[in-house]
């Protein structure tokens, strides 16, 4: 009987494949991608907070007994402790389950939230793990910064029905703490405060969906262009870089 050489066996050819595939797979999707992003580099939690936004101060000024409380003055310092919590919190209570941070470039995803994702905007300390997210019962996050006010943000996670009346969000109301008085206003604990620093931030260094998406648009004043967005803007908005007018990071 003919003897089959070891190299000519199916077997042999299948495990040889499988492995040489596998290998292949490894290159393309971790040492290239690894390689590409080792130039890109990564901002730490400390460089971030040097720049205190003013949603952080003005959480202080809303809300100065909580704030003083928990983290005493606005300063980079209490700053980066906010930014830290508050991701731990979005991680920790899932809201990534129902919110993406990722704005992708199909189904004209950047009409909706702004510029299509870019890989600069994820290379911080506080996108680690990333938060891409592939669910979306509600609407991304990664330009949540200055769309809706801190108070908006408070009155959302207290009870979201009371903002949004379709809302199928669950209300969060333990970020909050029982007021002395029983008909007074629930004020933000430290977990409140910190999550909605974090959601202020989000995003904070695009000017929500300015550009103008629209090229006609380009030319017109910003009053024009975005009539409706004035009087909800948090005061944030002069110390935010304006973007290149491009909504495609491929172009
Ligand atoms: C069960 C799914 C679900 C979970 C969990 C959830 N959300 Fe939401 N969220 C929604 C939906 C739906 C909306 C849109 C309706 C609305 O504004 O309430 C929304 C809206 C929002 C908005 C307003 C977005 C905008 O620009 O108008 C913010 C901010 C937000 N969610 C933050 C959070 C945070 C923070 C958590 C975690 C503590 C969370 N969500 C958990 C479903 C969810």
């Amino acid at each position: 009987m003919k003897q089959t050489l070891l190299i000519e066996r199916f077997g042999t050819i299948a495990l040889v494949g499988g492995l040489g595939f596998f290998a292949l797979s490894v290159v393309i999707f971790a040492v290239i991608p690894v390689a590409l992003m080792k130039e890109v580099k990564m901002v730490t939690i400390e460089e971030i907070s040097q720049h205190v936004l003013p949603d952080f101060r003005d959480l202080a000024e809303r809300y100065p007994e909580q704030f003083k409380k928990y983290f005493g003055e606005a300063s980079p310092k209490t700053y980066a402790e906010a930014l830290r919590l508050g991701r731990d919190v979005y991680i920790g209570e899932a809201c990534w389950h129902c919110h993406s941070q990722f704005i992708r470039p199909v189904s004209n995803e950047d009409l909706r939230f702004g510029r299509v994702s870019y890989a600069g905007e994820h290379q911080t300390e506080l996108q680690m793990p990333p938060l891409f997210g592939t669910r979306r019962v509600g609407p991304d996050l990664i330009r949540e910064a200055g769309r809706h006010a801190n108070d908006w943000q408070a009155a959302h996670l207290w009870e979201p029905k009371d903002v949004v009346s379709t809302s199928v969000m669950p209300s969060f109301k333990w970020f909050f703490d029982k007021p002395a008085d029983p008909n007074g206003v629930p004020q933000p604990n430290k977990r409140g405060l910190a999550l909605i620093t974090y959601l202020q931030w989000l995003g904070s260094w695009a000017e929500p969906l300015d550009p103008p998406i629209l090229p006609e648009l380009a030319s017109a004043k910003p009053a024009e262009a975005a009539p409706a967005k004035a009087e909800t803007k948090v005061e944030a908005a002069p110390a935010r870089k304006p973007q290149p007018a491009t909504t495609n990071p491929y172009e």
